[in-house]
C-alpha cells in the first residue's frame, strides 16, 4: 500500500496567513498541520510516501522531510501546477503508485482517537473504502446517504440540501482502479477531478465500502481561524496533559520499527536544543 498526502489547494479563508503560507505548514499546537496526517500514514504501516503540492511549497516541504530516510520512509514529491481537484493526485502520481494500492490523505484533515477504522480498511480493502462521520454542517463536504441497512446509496459533493449528516472524511483507500477511473473523470461545475465522482464511479461498479466512523474519534477541521485554534488547543490540552506529543514523527518511526535505537539517537542529535528534543530524549531513556 503506497501513500499520497495532498498538500495543495489555496486556502483562501486564512488570508492573510494564506499569502505567503501554505495552509498545511500553519501550525498546530507544536508543529506544523502536515506532521498530522503524514503520522496517519505512518501508524498504518505505509512508508511510500508522495507529498503533492504547488510549486512554491514543495521546497518547504522538502527541508522538513527530506527523502523521509531519517524517520524510514521513502517520500517523493510532485507538483500539481493549479488546483484540479484531489483526484488529479492519482494522474499526477500514476508513476509512483505503479500497480499498488493507494490511500490518499488530504494535508489538512486531522484524525486523533482510536483509529483501527483506517488500519482495518487498510488490511481489508478490496475496491475502496470511504468513511462516514456525522457532523453538524454537512453542506461543506462530500455527503453520503445510507439506506436503513446502513448501505451507502448515495453520494453527493457539497450539496445545498444534504441527504445525510455523514460527511465523507479526507481519508480514502483504493485498489488500483483509482488511476484509471480517475483519468476517465470530467471536470466538474468548479473545473475540479472530483474525489466524490471517483467514490461515485465505485459505488456504480458495487466496490465501494463505507464505514461510520463512531463516537470517540475526532475528525478536526482546520480550513479558518477559529478552527485552527480549536485544534491547537485540542492537541496542546492532551499533550500537556500526558506529556505524551501527537503526530511526532520521529517517535512514531522508532515505535513502528521504521528506524532502530542508533537511527533514532542519530535523528535526535540532529535536532537542534528545544521541548521537541527534550521529549524526544526522554522517549529515548524510557524505552
Ligand atoms: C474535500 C472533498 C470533500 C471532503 C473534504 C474533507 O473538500 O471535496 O468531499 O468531504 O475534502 O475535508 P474541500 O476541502 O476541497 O472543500
Amino acid at each position: 500500500m503506497k501513500g499520497i498526502i495532498l498538500a495543495g489547494g489555496a486556502g483562501t479563508r486564512l488570508y492573510p496567513i494564506s499569502k505567503i503560507y501554505s495552509k498545511q505548514l500553519t501550525l498546530i499546537y507544536d508543529k506544523p498541520l502536515i506532521y498530522y496526517p503524514l503520522s496517519i500514514l505512518m501508524l498504518s504501516g505505509i512508508k511510500e510516501i508522495l507529498i503533492i503540492s504547488n510549486d512554491e511549497t514543495i521546497p518547504h516541504y522538502k527541508k522538513l522531510f527530506g527523502d523521509g530516510s531519517h524517520v524510514g520512509l521513502k517520500i517523493e514529491y510532485i507538483v500539481q501546477k493549479a488546483p484540479n481537484g484531489i483526484a488529479e493526485s492519482f494522474i499526477l502520481g500514476d508513476k509512483f503508485i505503479g500497480k499498488d494500492n493507494v490511500s490518499l490523505i488530504l494535508g489538512d484533515n486531522i484524525f486523533y482517537g482510536k483509529l483501527d477504522f483506517i488500519y482495518n480498511a487498510i488490511k481489508n480493502n478490496e475496491g475502496a473504502t470511504i468513511f462516514g462521520y456525522r457532523v453538524n454542517d454537512p453542506e461543506r463536504y462530500g455527503i453520503v446517504e445510507f439506506d436503513e441497512n446502513g448501505k451507502a446509496i448515495s453520494l453527493e459533493e457539497k450539496p445545498k440540501v444534504p441527504k445525510s449528516n455523514f460527511a465523507v472524511p479526507g481519508f480514502y483507500v483504493y485498489n488500483n482502479e483509482v488511476v484509471n477511473i480517475s483519468k476517465n473523470l470530467k471536470p466538474s461545475a468548479r473545473g475540479e477531478l472530483e474525489i466524490t465522482d471517483v467514490n461515485i464511479e465505485y459505488l456504480k461498479r458495487g466496490k465501494l465500502k463505507v464505514e461510520k466512523i463512531g463516537r470517540g474519534v475526532a475528525w478536526l477541521d482546520t480550513g479558518t481561524p477559529e478552527s485552527l485554534l480549536q485544534a491547537s488547543n485540542f492537541f496542546g490540552v492532551i499533550e500537556d496533559r500526558q506529556g505524551l506529543k501527537v503526530a511526532c514523527i520521529e517517535e512514531i518511526a522508532f515505535y513502528m520499527d521504521f528506524i532502530n535505537k542508533e537511527q533514532f539517537e542519530k535523528v535526535i542529535s540532529q535536532i537542534p536544543k528545544s521541548l521537541y528534543r527534550d521529549y524526544l530524549e526522554k522517549v529515548l531513556k524510557n524505552d
